[in-house]
This record gives structure tokens, sequence and C-alpha cells, in this order.
């Protein structure tokens, strides 16, 4: 019999099945002599990251006079592979099962089975061809999400988890965000059965960050020993920099309110596709290189099979080294050598890289901190338009401020942990180390999933006016329109404009249709600051049908407006006849619940 994902025991069952897809999903227990939990007394959120995800949980509790949700990370497999943060990559074996996580990861360089960092792709016409199927970006992210909510469900031994604040970056557009709410429905996150008033929701990374350094503050008492006094308000620069993205946000934060604290948003960057993947792929093809050399192989005349394994190996090669090599700095500075370069290398190794057309020798290389930082310069020099300290500058100029405005820098995500980037930003604001405006979350790879937690609970408990950063866009949103044939465009929504947008704030504007006896009329939307065509990313277009042929140039009345996910909806109907509205939604890419369905049966190979 079919299984019908509308019924919570079938969503059981294919968990149960799921359990039969690889090692880490067998590898979890179920604590059965625990009490079930209500999951809707929890808290959970989820750090859907472009390398690593996470998913934490918290539940309130009181010291004294304050509550706290306490966020954790949970742990997603044990044995050995024993973390509580999950490599977002998927392996397809060739029995037909899946591997995700660790597993999949340690098998990267089956480059043909792998997916990985699938959330640069969301929204785009990207698949991967796998085991005789087709995946898109958002099916692999729905295998991820999948595998986290089983391991939450386990960990905290609690029914069904149906709601969950899912994070992304600031600048991810709609398709994007769109996408990774498809992706979360097929993962069996079903907010139609959740708790009332809850949904699955959309947090920004950086604002996720912020919260969770505010909640650690929190924790080390209010006044007397707080780290940053947030009783004037401060401006404080979010610079998250993770294995795919960058995200610089500026928010305005002061204490009060309900919820602690008032936030206003400043200023975003653009939508920065580069992270920790880009660092380690430049640094495996030097490493490469270096291997050819000593070898004596020409690279060139390689071929490009060989090359693409040998480019992945080496970025393998690369990650572990950078991590490698940033521990044993930052070990040093801790000792107090506090030099630029300091004296530290890592031992590079790879034994049996079995790459045809070289010989099976093993790699070595030591690689110094000085090398490092040479192999790095396009992207920590500030001159360079590459650079990690460029998209610092760049968000400063577009939000109409300068280094002086900032009074705090608060740095999160993986790669914020590298000594150089650290060093680059104190040098871009001239801070000292040590004069307490450069702020480190306690915890730089959890404090996105925990921040997430502290949002659920804002949300479930009705405080998220307090304390949610309201969302803005980095880039405006434009429609183009089409008259006599001259194109130009419309601006929907500014950047830097609050969301959600209010009722009485809705831009409401006329545009004519183009012709007599047509019966469509094609909406096309933009994202971008320029009014150049060529500058302006299409983000969608839509092709609105009516009852009866318009007549010659009749006027659309639009209004639009845009939720807290940063997803846009239309509302427009034609002037002379205002009953017959339609509502067009970018949000027309969210799945409906029979494609959820569909989705689900295909992707996780459930028997019909
Ligand atoms: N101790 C460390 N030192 C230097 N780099 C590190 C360290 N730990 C992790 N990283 C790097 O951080 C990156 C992952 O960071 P993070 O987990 O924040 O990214 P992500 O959430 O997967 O990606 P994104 O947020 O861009 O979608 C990887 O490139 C990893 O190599
Ligand atoms: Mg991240």
């Amino acid at each position: 019999m079919p299984l019908d994902f509308s019924r919570r025991s079938d969503v059981h069952a294919w968990h149960r099945a799921a359990g039969d897809i690889g090692p880490p999903w067998r590898a979890l227990s179920t604590p059965s002599a625990l009490v079930k939990q209500s999951a809707q007394e929890q808290f959970f959120g989820i750090d859907l990251g472009t390398t690593n995800s996470l998913v934490a949980w918290g539940k309130v509790t009181r010291r004294g006079s304050v509550f706290k949700v306490n966020p954790r990370a949970i742990e997603v497999a044990q044995g050995p592979y024993r973390f509580d943060f999950l490599p977002s990559v998927v392996y397809f074996d060739p029995g037909g099962g899946m591997l995700v996580g660790q597993p999949a990861k340690d098998r990267s360089q089956d480059v043909e089975r792998v997916c990985r960092s699938v959330k640069l792709k969301l929204g785009t016409q990207t698949r991967y061809r796998r085991n005789g199927q087709v995946y898109s970006p958002t099916d692999i992210s729905a295998i991820i999400l999948a595998r986290l909510k089983q391991a939450a469900e386990q960990d905290r031994n609690c029914d069904a988890i149906q709601d969950v604040v899912i994070t992304v970056p600031a600048s991810f557009d709609t398709d994007k965000r769109v996408e990774t709410l498809n992706a979360a429905r097929i993962a069996f996150f079903d907010p139609a059965r959740g708790t009332a008033g809850l949904s699955l929701h959309l947090l920004d990374e950086p604002t996720a960050a912020l919260l969770a350094f505010l909640d650690d503050q929190k924790a080390e008492g209010e006044g007397e020993g707080t780290i940053v006094d947030f009783r004037e308000p401060r401006n404080v620069l979010i610079f998250d920099f993770g294995g795919g993205t960058l995200d610089v946000s500026i928010v305005q934060v002061q204490q009060g309110g309900a919820a602690g604290f008032h936030i206003v948003p400043l200023g975003l960057s653009r939508y920065t596709e580069f992270g920790g993947d880009d660092l380690d792929l430049h640094l495996g093809v030097h490493l490469l290189m270096a291997y050819a050399e000593q070898q004596g192989v020409d690279l060139a005349g390689v071929d490009p099979h060989t090359l693409r394994i040998a480019r992945r190996k080496f970025q393998e090669i690369a990650e572990r080294a950078k991590i490698d090599l940033n521990t044993r700095v930052l070990d040093l500075r801790g000792l107090g050598g506090d030099g630029r370069a300091p004296d530290a290398a890592a031992q590079v190794e790879a034994l049996n890289l079995g790459l045809p057309g070289f010989a099976d020798t093993p790699f070595h290389h030591s690689l110094s901190a000085a090398e490092f930082a040479e192999v790095m310069h396009p992207f920590l020099d500030p001159a360079s338009g590459e650079s990690a300290v460029h998209y610092v500058v760049d968000t400063l100029s577009r939000s109409g401020l300068t280094r002086d405005d900032i009074d705090y820098v608060l740095v999160t995500g993986g790669c914020s942990q590298l000594w150089c980037v650290r060093d680059s930003l104190l040098d871009c604001f001239g801070f000292a180390k040590d004069d307490g405006r450069f702020l480190l979350c306690l915890d730089p790879i959890r404090a996105i999933a925990r921040g997430a937690v502290i949002q659920h609970h804002f949300l479930a408990t009705g405080c998220q006016e307090g304390i949610g950063v309201p969302p803005t866009l980095a880039e405006s949103i434009k429609l183009l329109v089409t008259h006599d044939e001259r194109e130009s465009f419309v601006t929907l929504v500014h950047a830097g404009d609050l969301l959600p947008m209010k009722v009485d704030d809705v831009r409401a504007f006329s545009i004519s249709t183009p012709g007599r006896g047509e019966r469509q009329l094609a909406f096309r939307i933009f994202r971008g600051d320029s009014n150049a065509r060529e500058h302006l990313t299409e983000l969608t277009s839509k092709i609105v049908r009516f009852d009866q042929p318009q007549q010659r140039r009749e006027r659309i009345v639009c209004s639009i407006d845009m939720g807290a996910d940063k997803i846009l909806n239309f509302h427009a109907y034609l002037e002379s006849r205002a009953q017959q509205r339609f509502e067009l939604s970018v949000d027309d890419g969210l799945l409906d619940d029979d494609a959820v369905i569909e989705a689900r049966r295909r992707i996780f190979s459930l028997p019909r």
C-alpha cells in the first residue's frame, strides 16, 4: 500500500525505512525508556549551511528573574561520526542507497556520486543525475533537512517536529528562500499541522548570530560584567563568513522592550557567493601545483577528468591543512606570540592519491603561515575587489556609513576563525585586538543554529516584534514594463525598505496592457540597483492570464507587498474590471501538497 504522507503514522513509517539507507541513519538509537516529550514545548532551529548544517533545540528555563531558552546543538551522528554538525553532503551509493553527512563527505572524491555545496544552487536550473534519477538542489537540501529532523526527534524523543526556524543568508533572494521552504516541507516539516500561530520560518543568518550573542551576554548577567553595554544605541556590523557565503549586516542595537533589545537594520551586503570552499579550492590548486612539480608532471597534459578528481582531492587536503594551520597559529598567539606572520606551519601529508599519470608516491608539504597568507592574498588584500574586507567597505558605502560609525564588529561563521581574516578586519576598522570592540560569538560554528532556536521561541511567544530584526532587502526589486516596445523598470521594493511592508505601505501603480485581444500579460521581475537591464538579474517571470481579452492599452492596478520571509506578493486588477482581481506571488514556486508528497516519494524511493 502506498504511504500517505498526510498521515503521521506513515511519516513515522518513512523514518523507519530511512533507517535502512546508510550507516549514519542506522547509528541512531531511540531512547525508548524516556517519556515522549511534546515538540511544542521545545524550540528548534536549523542552520542549513553550504558546507555544514546543524540542528539545535532549547527549552525555557528560569534563573532568578531571567528566562532563557538555553539553546544547544543536537548530536546528529553517533559512533565513529559522533558530531553535532552534519557536513551538507549526500552520497548516492551504487546499491541505490544514500549516505548523508560525514560518511558522504569522506567519499567526496567520487565526484559522480556526491552532491555538495548545493545551497548555492538553490533556485537555479542545476540538476544532479545520480543512480538514474535527477535531483534538484532543493531535493538534496530536503535529504539533509530530513536527516537533521530525524536526529532531533530521536535525540529529544519527541513526536514529529512540525515547526522550525531555518536560517538563510540575509541576501538570499526570493527564489532561494522559496526553495528552502520547499526543501523543508519535502523533509517532513509540516507547518499545516503545527502549533497554532507557528509555521516554517526563515531567519537571516547574521540576525541569528546576533541573537545568540545577545543571549550569551544575558547569561553573563545584565549591567555589570556585561560584554557590551547596550543602554545607549550601538551600531554593530555583523560579519558572517561561512563555507559558501559572506554576509555583512549592519544593525543598531539598544536595550529595552519586551524581548530585551530593539534592533534596527542599517545596511546589508549584496548576495555574495564567497566562502571557505573558495579558499580551499584556491589553496588546493596551489598544493596540487606543488605536487605536480615534485613529480615532474605537466598539469596541462593531464586529462580533464583526472584533473577534476585531483582538484577535489586537493581541496579536501587544503581544508584540513587550513584548519590545522589556523589552530597552530592561534595556539602560538595564545602563548604570547603575537606577530603578524607567526612561526607556525602545518605538515600536509597525503598518501595513496592514486591519480592516473602520477607516480604513487605520498605528498608532503610544510605549509607555513606566511605561505598561506601569501596564497590568500587576493582574498585578504583590502585593495582587491575579491577580498573579504572589500565586501565590508562596499556594504558601509551602500548604507551611507563610514567605518567610524561602527561601534562593534561581531564575527561569526567558520572562516571568521582564521587569524588572517580577523587581522584584516581589525586593520580595516583600526581596532586594537583587546579593546573590546571586536566581538566573537562564543561558538561561531553553532551560533547561527542557536540563534534560530531563540527566534523560534520568540515567534512562539509572540515576542518577535521586540527582538526580530525587521528584514530588509540588499538590492531593489524591479518590474520590467514595456510600452511601445520600449522597456523601462518600475521599482517595487527599494533596498533597505523594512519588511514586511504594511498594507497601507504597499506600492500601488498602474501599467498598461500590451494590446487589444491579448489574454495574457508577462510580469518579469528583476533584482539589482541599476536601471540598465544588463546589470540586473532576472528573478522570475510570470504569465498572468485573463478570462476575457483586454481592451487596447487597458490599465492594470498593481500593488505589492513583501512578507517577513522576503517573499514577494502581487495583487492586481484591470482598472476597468476591479472585480477581476488576480494574485501573483513570487512564492508561486512554493510546492502544493500533492507536489510535496510526490517529491517525498521520488527522493526517498518509497514504495508505491
Ligand atoms: N577552526 C577553523 N579555522 C578555520 N576555518 C575553519 C575552522 N573551522 C571551520 N572552518 C571553515 O569554515 C567553513 C565552514 O563554516 P560554516 O560552518 O560557518 O559555513 P556554512 O554554514 O557551511 O556555510 P554558509 O554559512 O556559507 O552557508 C569551512 O570552509 C571550514 O573549513
Ligand atoms: Mg553558515
